[in-house]
């Protein structure tokens, strides 16, 4: 409710951007440094080959996924919050002469998509940022076409340690025991693939081997024959 709130008052398309341009321009640079090509060649394997597949590259961020996937021959849309991130991912893609959808907005502002089209999403690195985790579990579940692969690379409460301030601490605790959401708290270790109890999949492969951080794969129900 108060981020929902938040998100009422805040909005990217009259030129609101949470993100610091500084901050922005030094994560993109470490970023594009170091894109996981073996996860590049896994998704590629997994789709049976990237050329021509719809992907949405959900908080896309500086658009290193993005490009890294287009230059792989997909119609890739960036979606994002961030209009500095935008402008970063936009100047990428043209250096690399690919092009791109673009579709700025909070993760919920999908409307503008296609439901049941993508045949990836990709969310890297920013599922805290949702409003309301089983909704959002909804949301990309309806954006993937049947059959299509959602990737989830998701930090979970156990990133930072003992780091936290007392007031994100009690965000992370009100979040793990309640499901309420104030701010991004991360999601305790191993919650995330619970969310897609209910949903309509085929399959959900949950990768725990990093303890701070929730890798999971799920497919959506509808063409088993694009499974593996
Ligand atoms: C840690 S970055 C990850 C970016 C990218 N996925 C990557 O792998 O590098 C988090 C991203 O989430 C975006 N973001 C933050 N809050 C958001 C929101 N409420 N809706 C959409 N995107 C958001 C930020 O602009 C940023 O691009």
């Amino acid at each position: 409710m108060i981020n929902w709130l938040h998100s009422k008052l805040h909005r990217p398309e009259k030129g609101w951007d949470p993100v610091d341009p500084a901050w922005a321009q030094e994560y993109a640079a470490a970023e594009w440094q170091m894109v996981d090509h073996a996860l590049l060649d896994k998704l590629d394997a997994q789709l049976g080959g990237l050329q021509g597949k719809r992907i949405l590259d959900m908080g896309a961020g500086a658009g290193q996924y993005s490009v890294a996937l287009a230059q792989r021959g997909a119609d890739v849309t960036w979606h994002d919050i961030s209009h500095t991130y935008q402008r970063i991912a936009q100047e990428k893609a043209a250096t690399a002469k690919v092009n791109l959808q673009w579709s700025l907005g909070y993760l919920e502002d999908t409307q503008a998509l296609e439901p049941a089209s993508f045949d990836l999403i990709f969310n890297r690195i920013c599922w805290y940022y949702c409003q309301h985790d089983q909704t959002f579990a909804q949301q990309l579940c309806g954006l993937l076409a049947p059959g299509g692969l959602l990737y989830i690379h998701a930090p979970n409460s156990q990133f930072h340690g003992d780091k936290l301030s007392t007031a994100a601490q009690w965000r992370t605790w009100l979040n793990a025991t309640t499901g309420f959401k104030i701010g991004h708290p991360m999601l305790p270790p191993r919650r995330i693939a619970t969310l897609f109890a209910d949903l309509p999949i085929s399959k959900l492969e949950a990768d725990y081997r990093d303890p701070r951080n929730d890798v999971i794969w799920v497919w959506k129900a509808g063409d088993e024959s694009r499974t593996s």
